[in-house]
């Protein structure tokens, strides 16, 4: 049976807490002058003399939000910003003088989403659309993650908003997954690292971030009832791993579960995940809430209560938590935990603190940002024959629809509104001579042909335009571009989101017949000159490279920049930046190299035609942990990335290795030398990863530990580099122990440019005995009953 002591014991240690602070206002006036820290153990404290104030029905108004889809009203809501994706209510209470307003909870990851517009009100409120998730992991700079963090958070602030419901920080186990957009890495470390960095930027405004969603939500269909089934270990050392990161080094306000069933039951209803695993194992001290609607919430909302979360969105289900209240199903103190929970973050809320924002962020500074960003985060992921950069002097023929239709970022809750997206013709135009013909052809067929597809859930719709077939207009213009101009850009674009998944199809995963023709004659023409053709890909997630690459000179990785996309185009292909982002993501050979391609989006269990179940057969072999572990060839691997300048790599060594003498709390730290080996400035990204003696456990050939960026070097100069693994993320989940543990023996260290290896002579370090780092709750995410790893897991080493 499961315990509910930790979180009592939180609630005891704060009535401890409010009695000290209570004891503090009897002393003497110079005492009280003395300045409070506000810090947690302070929230915490006058949020538990608050809640003493409160009636039960006060607490469950805390708990259930105000389902404003069906018509309720936010208690005590003040200045309303419009396009908020939900509130918690406040209280009015002029009997007991508790005086709380309803704080308001906005998306999303690429950008604060809210409507442009408010009734009764003149002005705009355009919020800047950042460079999509999977593009800013790609700058592998968490300085610069924090930096736009920072200007992010303050748009959150300054447009009246508490509570930013992202990032999200889902792992992308399969391209397909149609929001994988929002989401940062098919590596865990890379995910915790970049979700911390983004938390600590956003929250340096005073306003709030959920880490969501938390989690398996690793598919968009059937998500709201799907059932998830992996072993306990691929749910620790993979999918919960980012989140864990999160909470250990940047400790969010909020924390958002997912729609999703694991091992047979809804993550909002499991008291080991949002219990046991989250508060009492990794410390999370904020609130956590549901996804909208999400899990059996018409019928057993308390069941979310129970298992530890707190806050239930949008809302609407305050009678039935009175009602298992009332039946018993539901406690006093887990209403009292809860409310606590809420509380202790309500205080801290611009709301609450009566912050009078401005409704005027500095959009013109964060543009420039946004643009810095998209530039250090693209990925140059081919460059034959020094096809790039283009030079000032050359006129550049860009051919393909997505020039004109270019994507900002993906569509439903991340989506954001900006006030404009500098597409990938203009932004091309602003910076080279380019050929207006091919321009003005590609704006008319868009016109003509572009088709509408509505949003899912209310959410902003999007145009696509299949690409024109080869036409005689087309072709005259591609023949005399080639002889013309000097080089031929082609983008291609793919538009996903919320809601639904990609398929493997032509046309989406793969090129579709009219894209690659279109390459094809472009190629064919432009090289038959002697002249360059380079493909930008404006595309949500991984697309295949394999069956065309070899036809083109250049490519360009932009994912979806936000707004500037098409000056960061432009600044990558003139050379103006030189390229610095690596992938985040590998890129097959075919969709079916990737481990979960046969499981993905699951198994029909009960005929009715959509997947109940996916068995995620591949257990932690995610990614570049798979096809490292299987020797299996990829069209361009993890980490990978160019540069316009060369890099070496020298005296990589094993700086100091306490683990020994320290445990747990030891770590390993590693150095090398970096030095631009080329002829103009750029930045690298180095990546440590290690090879991990088995003992007990089987281990993926590699795995990341550590990374860093240099500084821009200039041609000639070096900068060390020095990495610190500490031991939790050097460990590995023993399922058997319930621990996660450091094996004895020798371990290999790669500090490499990617995740190939191959020619990285690795250096080592070594731990005598087993360390213990942490001990686990028994039985935790156990699967499901009948059911052992031996049934489905189908890859091991
Ligand atoms: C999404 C969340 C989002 C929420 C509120 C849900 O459909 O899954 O990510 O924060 O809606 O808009």
């Amino acid at each position: 049976m499961m315990t509910h002591t930790p979180t009592r014991t939180l609630l005891a240690l704060a009535v401890a807490v409010a009695l000290t602070g209570a004891m503090v206002g009897c002393n003497s006036d110079d005492e009280q002058t003395q300045t409070t820290t506000k810090d947690d153990a302070y929230y915490l404290s006058q949020a538990t003399g608050l809640l003493a104030q409160l009636s039960t029905s006060e607490k469950l108004d805390l708990l259930s939000g105000p389902n404003t889809y069906y018509g309720e009203s936010p208690t005590n809501l003040v200045n309303d910003v419009s396009g908020v994706a939900g509130y918690i209510n406040g209280i009015l209470n002029d009997e007991t003088g508790v005086h709380i307003p309803a704080l308001k909870l906005a998306d999303g990851p690429a950008g604060l989403r809210i409507s442009s517009s408010r009734d009764g009100q003149s002005g705009t409120f355009y919020a800047t659309a950042w460079p999509i998730g999977s593009l800013l992991a790609s700058s592998w700079d968490t300085a610069l993650q924090e930096e736009v963090g920072e200007a992010f958070g303050n748009e959150v602030k300054e447009y009246g908003v508490d509570i930013l419901l992202a990032p999200g920080m889902n792992i992308q186990r399969n391209p397909l997954n149609g929001r994988n957009f929002e989401y940062y890495s098919e590596d865990p470390v890379l995910t915790g690292h970049t979700a911390a960095a983004m938390v600590n930027g956003i929250e340096t405004n005073g306003v709030g971030t959920t880490i969501k969603h938390f989690f398996g939500n690793n598919s968009e269909t059937n998500r709201s009832s799907i059932n998830d089934i992996a072993e306990p270990r691929t749910w620790r050392e993979i999918y919960l791993r980012g989140f864990q990161i999160a909470v250990t080094e940047a400790q969010p306000w909020a924390l958002m579960t997912s729609y999703n069933k694991v091992n047979g039951s809804y993550v909002n209803e499991r008291r080991d995940a949002v219990t046991s695993i989250l508060r009492d194992e990794w410390g999370f001290n904020g609130l956590a809430m549901s996804d909208w609607f999400a899990g059996d919430v018409s019928n057993n909302a308390h069941k979310q209560v129970l298992s530890g979360q707190d806050l239930i969105e949008p809302g609407g289900v305050k009678a039935q938590l009175a009602a298992a209240l009332e039946a018993g199903t539901l406690s006093q103190s887990d209403v009292d935990t809860a409310a606590l929970h809420i509380l202790t973050q309500v205080l801290k809320s611009p709301s609450y603190q009566g912050y009078a924002y401005s409704n005027n962020p500095d959009l013109n500074s964060h543009a420039a940002l946004a643009r810095r960003a998209g530039d250090e985060s693209m990925v140059l992921l081919q460059n034959d024959n020094n096809a790039l950069p283009i030079a000032d002097s050359n006129t550049v023929a860009t051919f393909g629809v997505n020039q004109i239709a270019t994507y900002k970022g993906g569509t439903g809750s991340g989506d954001v509104n900006a006030a404009y997206t500098v597409n990938i013709a203009d932004g091309l135009a602003e910076r080279f001579t380019v050929n207006a013909d091919l321009q003005s052809f590609y704006a008319s067929y868009y016109e003509a042909n572009k088709v509408y597809h509505t949003g899912n859930f209310g959410a902003a719709g999007y145009y696509t335009c299949d690409e024109s077939s080869l036409s005689d207009e087309l072709t005259s213009l591609i023949t005399t571009a080639a002889s013309a101009d000097d080089v031929g850009v082609i983008s291609i674009g793919r538009q996903a989101g919320e809601g639904a998944d990609r398929s493997a199809e032509a046309g989406d995963y793969y090129l579709s017949d009219a894209e690659l023709a279109l390459i094809d004659q472009v190629s064919t023409l432009f090289k038959a000159q002697g002249k360059p053709v380079v493909v930008v890909l404006n595309v949500n997630g991984v697309i295949d490279t394999e069956q065309w690459k070899d036809k083109v000179d250049g490519i360009l990785l932009a994912y979806m920049g936000g707004q500037e996309t098409g000056r960061q185009v432009a600044d990558l292909l003139s050379g103006d930046v030189n390229p610095s982002g690596k992938l985040a993501q590998t890129f097959p050979k075919s969709y079916d190299d990737i481990p979960s391609a046969s499981t993905f989006p699951g198994e029909d269990t009960d005929g009715d035609g959509s997947p109940d179940d996916i068995y995620y057969n591949e257990g932690i072999y995610v990614g570049y942990r798979y096809f490292s572990s299987f020797d299996k060839a990829v069209s361009f691997p993890f980490g990978y990335g160019l540069s316009y300048t060369s890099f070496s790599y020298a005296g990589t060594a094993v700086g100091s290795n306490t683990l020994d003498s320290d445990g747990a709390k030891g770590s390993v730290t590693v150095t090398t030398t970096i030095t631009n080996s080329g002829s103009v400035a750029g930045k690298e990204v180095a990546q440590v990863y290690v090879s991990a003696p088995e003992v007990k456990l089987k281990k993926p050939a590699i795995e990341l530990k550590a990374y860093a960026k240099t500084a821009s070097l200039d041609a000639g100069s070096s900068e060390q580099l020095s990495f610190e693994i500490p031991a939790y993320i050097l460990a590995s989940f023993s399922p058997d122990d319930n621990e996660w543990i450091i094996e004895p023996g020798t371990y290999q260290v790669y500090v490499s440019p990617s995740a190939d290896v191959a020619s990285t002579t690795p250096v080592t370090f070594s731990v005598a005995k087993e360390i213990v780092v942490s001990s686990t709750t028994a039985g935790a995410l156990a699967l499901p009953d009948g059911t052992s790893a031996a049934d489905f897991i189908t890859v091991s080493e």
